[in-house]
């Protein structure tokens, strides 16, 4: 069995999530509960691999085996019952340097690129950093669940709308789209020639009862409309290893990508990410099922806790990964002020839900990827801050 509640400090290894609180929040003593990794070492063939790597002494500019494409290409087939061929495989540093070279690729000064909000907020960053115009198809809530907005998708799509970032599964509300869903989606793009990109880093966490559904897996058609975009980063806690890679069918779609790949001058792999990763797909899946199984108690114990002891948040129950969605709109504050309670108050940095769009008013994303002594820690401290304001 592995050890999840093992607390590891993680101060001064240059870690963004503890050792930035003061350049990010202001506060250097706040739980960290925001950006998206985890607390845990990641599993032990991982560190063996990369431990046998560091020996050797000699880092110079590597190649992607061809063992590293066979472990992806095993392992999108085991878990996601895809099969995809090596050719279709495009490799990139990460997610979002794809995310922005892909715009950049297949859209025009000006064109419009649709995401679905509230979503992970680079999203939008990149699509203005670029000069292009972001539409919101904004996502239903309702009785405690999203769902997507198919009306309100048609009613903004114009010629000059070319792709749609899709989150699947979705961060931060954690929906894992259905197939129906996906298919409606999927049908409504093709239509209007708009390319999907789906990013589904992450889909290899999902809880009991539900099953991600890779969006190019439904039909040929979608494949050859669609960018996917996947990576161990999030499932083994490899973020800082830079390394994913994007899955492209339809050949001049992913010849154009290469190219600006190699425009860019980042196709060279990181010599330790290829390790971390071809040794991640193919022997951390028994570490992968145990951290399911912790990241669920974990996930049970906060939706417990939070239906007794601090009803006027709810939790918007996720159905993938470690991030937790909370409506914050009982307590009454206004966004700052929600920021300035949760950090200054309770003690916890989390995401603040606006930046995810405005939609994202009134909720924080909590990251529940830590030990559950760490979680327990959290939510007594959110319990009294939130009872000292009822009272007040
Ligand atoms: C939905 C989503 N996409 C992309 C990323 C970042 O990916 P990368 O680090 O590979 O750029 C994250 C990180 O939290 C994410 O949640």
């Amino acid at each position: 069995m592995y050890d999840f509640d093992q607390v590891i400090n993680r101060a001064s290894t240059a870690c963004q999530k503890w050792d930035d609180l003061q350049k990010r929040f202001g506060v250097h003593d706040a739980i960290p509960m925001w950006i998206a990794d985890m607390d845990f070492k990641s599993p032990p063939p991982v560190i063996e691999a990369l431990n046998q790597r560091v020996k050797h002494g000699i880092f110079g500019y590597t190649s992607r085996p061809d063992s590293f494409y066979e472990a992806i290409i095993d392992w999108v087939n085991r878990r996601h019952h895809w099969q995809i061929d090596k050719k279709w495989i495009a490799p990139s540093p990460g997610i979002l340097s794809a995310l922005s070279l892909s715009i950049n690729s297949f859209t025009q000064q000006g064109d419009k690129v649709i995401i679905q909000t509230p979503v992970y907020h680079p999203f939008s960053q990149i699509i203005k950093s670029l000069g292009r115009e972001v539409v919101t198809n904004p996502l239903n809530l309702k009785n405690g669940r999203y769902t997507l907005d198919f009306d309100d998708l048609e009613s903004k799509i114009d010629s000059t709308v070319k792709i749609l970032v899709l989150c699947n599964p979705h961060n931060p509300v954690g929906r894992v789209w259905s197939l129906e869903e996906l298919t409606m989606l999927g049908e409504i793009c093709i239509k209007h020639n708009i390319l999907v990109i789906s990013d589904e880093i992450h889909c290899d966490l999902v809880y009991r009862g539900y099953k991600h559904l890779p969006f190019a897996s439904i039909s040929e058609e979608f494949a050859n409309h669609s960018i996917t975009c996947i990576a161990p980063s999030k499932t083994f806690n490899i973020a800082g290893l830079q390394t994913s890679c994007n899955i492209i069918p339809n050949e001049e779609i992913r010849d154009i990508f290469n190219q600006s790949i190699n425009n860019q001058c980042i196709g060279s792999p990181n010599a330790f990410g290829i390790i971390a990763a071809e040794s991640a797909y193919r022997y951390g899946e028994e570490w992968l099922e145990q951290l399911i199984n912790y990241l669920q108690g974990n996930l049970d114990f906060v939706i417990h806790y939070f239906q007794e002891n601090i009803p006027h948040i709810k939790v918007i129950r996720p159905e993938s990964t470690f991030l937790v969605w909370l409506d914050c709109r009982e307590l009454g504050l206004t966004p700052k002020e929600l920021d300035e309670f949760m950090l200054n108050k309770a003690g916890v940095a989390m995401n603040e839900g606006y930046i995810f769009g405005v939609d994202g008013e009134g909720f924080m994303r909590m990251n529940i990827g830590c030990p559950r002594s760490v979680l327990e820690k959290c939510l007594c401290q959110i319990e009294g801050a939130v009872n000292f304001l009822c009272k007040a």
